[in-house]
């Protein structure tokens, strides 16, 4: 299963095939399947079903899909009016794909401001260079979260992460996971627990999958676990990465990661939120202002089964995403220079 050493980009765009390029995050950590996305159907699936997930990679792909649309219009029209009803109609669609990462609507809002006062042509030539410079952007800053991230863990070596914040939840390095993949690159002895992150299991599949093909030290645990961890003494800090960060600190992530900040606060642990400017979302006040997302119950009961499990008749309750308060957070690793 680790033979698959260096992953290629998480999200990129193939200029030949005018196709925006994932991994298939569905089918990890057992096969590597590349998709290459031309239509916004598939783009709004993939997003959807987290073929390709992370806020920072949602964004990126986002910025990527809605110029794979611009090209597309421009194909049938040539009208500027016409042009732009037609984009704002596809901006909406690619939006409506999941609610609480706000790098998609970021992504998709600086897309739109990028749009020129000329005529179709060089709308689409614009906008590719932007969705371009919005991927460059997330490689740099997603670097400069790992130095800063380095700096604030000081001699911590020994990690909780919930859910996945690395490289697969970017196009490279990761948040939460960027210090450790940099501090590995020099030489630094890590061990990271990963929490499993039910019900989807990024945490399994994706961070322990990524960091363990680097070679770094990785155990997986069940998400009830954190506290003994926690109470052995086995933990020298958290960190996490984050969907949207409000105007007051409070922070939405992988639903669980508000306990294990809980469980944190009460043994002492430090506990960090890394996660790019973009993340970072003023006109959302308070956690209480984030829309969380909810997933099917067949997340819970079924979908990791050889048979459904849930008693038929139990209903569920699947919020992918919880709000950790502000209060509970130690620090942001951020990608300021
Ligand atoms: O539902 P997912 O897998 O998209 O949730 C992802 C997370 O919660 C990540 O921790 C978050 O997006 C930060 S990614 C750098």
């Amino acid at each position: 299963m680790n033979e698959i050493k260096t992953l290629p980009d998480t999200v990129a765009l193939d200029d030949g095939a005018h196709a925006l390029v994932i991994i298939d995050q569905t089918e990890l950590p057992r096969r590597l399947v590349m998709l290459s996305l031309t239509t916004q159907p598939q783009i709004f699936e993939a997003i959807q079903k987290l073929r390709v997930r992370g806020a920072p990679a949602i964004g990126v792909s986002a910025a990527i899909g809605i110029y794979l649309a611009a090209r597309e219009i421009a194909a049938e029209t040539s009208d500027r009016e016409t042009f732009l009803a037609r984009f704002r109609a596809a901006k909406e669609y690619l939006a409506s794909s999941r609610p609480t990462a706000v790098n998609l609507f970021w992504a998709l809002d600086r897309m739109e401001d990028a749009i020129p006062d000329g005529g179709v042509d060089e709308i689409v030539r614009t906008l590719h260079d932007e969705c371009l410079r919005i991927r460059d952007e997330d490689i740099a800053s997603c670097r400069r979260i790992g130095e800063n991230g380095l700096r604030m863990l000081g001699g911590a070596r020994n990690i909780l992460t919930h859910c996945n914040a690395g490289q697969l939840a970017a196009v490279r390095y990761g948040t939460a996971l960027a210090p450790i993949h940099l501090g590995h690159e020099r030489g630094l002895k890590f061990h990271v627990y990963c929490d499993e992150t039910r019900p989807l299991l990024q945490g399994m599949r994706l961070s322990a999958f990524e960091l363990s093909a680097h070679g770094i030290e990785t155990t997986v645990v069940c998400d009830n676990m954190a506290s003994i961890l926690m109470k052995q003494g086995k933990i020298d800090a958290v960190i996490v990465g984050a969907d949207r960060i409000a105007a007051n600190g409070d922070t939405a992530n992988k639903i669980g990661t508000s306990g294990v900040a809980i469980l944190a606060k009460h043994y002492g642990v430090p506990f960090y939120v890394a996660a790019p400017r973009s993340t970072f979302d003023a006109n959302t006040p308070t956690g209480a202002d984030i829309v969380i997302e909810e997933r099917g119950a067949e997340e819970i009961g079924g979908l990791w089964f050889r048979e459904p499990l849930a008693p038929e008749g139990a209903g569920a309750f699947n919020p992918a995403f919880d709000v950790t308060d502000h209060e509970l957070i130690t620090g942001y690793i951020t990608d300021d220079v």
